[in-house]
Parts: structure tokens; sequence; C-alpha cells
């Protein structure tokens, strides 16, 4: 009987193992999607990635509710040193091709790894998923490889593009915190308000994203400087110029403001008011 447990036991194990480093997986992709989704100029294009990176979403939390269903904590950190990122955007869906392709691999595998049925299942409907999403990926390579001139950001790297990747970053690991929160609540009434303001934050994500693609910014983490955040930002006037196009009067930055001066001392408000 012993014996019996312990095989069970380490079933579940297998299965958990295999859930949260799907989870991870599932992350990476959602961010380097999110970010190459912001070196395209083409918004049709653009909404195919949205699509795909949202999949990724349902496609993370699954493995994740699962795992914990299963008896374990989910733990999710920032994976921005894991992604393909800072590179010419063909090139990049390039490597987003051959996530999907990996994924298939890894996730078809992983069918016979485990002997939980509904782990089985999701894997089964999720390589579907992954299959249609490399499908898309080359389409959009095609695509761009066609208008490669107009499709194609190229910015300076100035202080401006320094700022609005810092403040991308900063809403990346905001939500990262949320969702972390949000996987592992069991009482509903909290989970609900975690998915809220991580959807709150998205949005804000996204906006920010928006402000870069439409001004040509790119979008690449390691053009963030030490020491930005503080207050040297507000002679800035081309950041200004930026942000008052896309922050300042936004009912979603309202609601965030507090928040955001909690986290960092200063709100976009304070930077975009004239002195
Ligand atoms: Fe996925
Ligand atoms: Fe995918």
């Amino acid at each position: 009987m012993e014996i019996q447990i312990d095989v069970i036991l380490l079933a579940i194990m297998r299965t958990i193992d295999i859930l949260k480093n799907n989870v991870f997986l599932e992350h990476v992709a959602i961010l380097q999607y999110l970010i190459h989704m912001f070196l395209i100029k083409d918004e049709k294009l653009r909404g195919e990635i949205e699509e795909i990176a949202k999949e990724e979403m349902k496609h993370m939390h699954m493995f994740a509710s699962r795992a914990v269903y299963l008896g374990s904590q989910v733990d999710i950190k920032s994976v921005e040193d894991e992604v393909k990122d800072c590179d010419d955007i063909v090139k990049l869906i390039k490597e987003d091709i051959k996530a999907e392709e990996e994924a298939v691999e890894i996730y078809s595998a992983q069918i016979d790894a485990t002997d939980d049925d509904i782990t089985k299942k999701m894997l089964e409907l999720i390589i579907e998923d992954e299959k249609k999403h490399k499908r898309i990926f080359e389409y959009i390579s095609e695509e761009l490889e066609k208008n490669r001139q107009e499709d194609v950001i190229d910015g300076a790297v100035n202080e401006t593009v320094a700022f609005l990747n810092y403040l991308l970053k900063e809403r990346y690991i905001k939500i990262v915190e949320i969702v972390k929160d949000f996987i592992n609540e069991k009482d509903t009434s909290r989970k609900d308000f975690n998915l809220y303001k991580a959807i709150e934050n998205m949005k804000l994500m996204g906006k920010i994203g928006e402000a870069m693609v439409e001004k040509g910014i790119p979008v690449c983490f390691k053009y963030i400087k030490e020491n930005l955040g503080t207050t040297n930002i507000r002679n800035m006037d081309d950041i200004m110029s930026v942000l008052n196009k896309f922050a300042s009067k936004e009912r979603f930055m309202e609601a965030y403001e507090k928040d955001i001066k909690k986290e960092r001392g200063f709100t976009i408000g304070d930077l975009t008011s004239q002195e």
C-alpha cells in the first residue's frame, strides 16, 4: 500500500514539474511576442501577434491552474533575460517560428510523460494552437520581408528611447507580481481583483507600447539606463511630447496614478504638467 502511494505521489510530482516548466515557456513566449509586436508598424500584423500573445496567456493560465490544483505553488519571475529581443524584426519573427516549433515538440513528448488525463487533454489542445501560431508567424515573416523598409523600425538610442523602455518594463514587472498573486490565490474574490489589476496594467503597457511603435521608438530593455526615473527627466522636452500624447488624460491613468506614485515617487501626471 505504501509503495502505491509513493508511486502516485511521484506521478503527481512529475506532472507538476511539467506544468511549471510550461508556465515558464508560455511566460517567455508572451513577453517575447509583446516586445516583437511593438516593433511592427503595420497595425494588422501587430493585431495578429496580439491575438497569439493572448492565447499564450490562456495557455499559461491553464498550466498554472492545473499545477495549483494538484497542490503546488507556482512561482512567476520576470523573464526579460530569456527573450529574443533587440534585433532586426525579421530575424526576431524567425525566432518566434522556432519557438512555436519547439513548443509543439516539447508538449508532444509530455503527453506520454504524464498520466494526468486533464494535463494530457490540455497539451493536445494547446499543441493545435501552437501549430496555428507557427503558421501565422510564417505569414507575418513573409509580409515583413515584402515590406521590409516600411515595417522595420530603426530608431536612434537616446533618453526618450531609454525612458519609454523603462516605463514599459516597469509595467511588465508590475504585471508579473500581480499575475503571481492571481495564479496562487484561492479566494475567488481576491482572484478577481488581481485579474482586474492585471488587465488594467496590461492596457497601460499596451498604451505605452502603442505610443512607442507610433513614434518609431524601438522596444529594447537594454536601452534602459540605470539613473532613469529621477527628477532630471523633467527637463527633457522630447519625452514630454511623447508622454503628453498618450498619458495625460486617459481614464486608466487617473485610476492608477496613486499606485504608480507609490512605486516610484512621481506620476506621469507630474511629468506632463508644465512647470
Ligand atoms: Fe502557448
Ligand atoms: Fe504559441
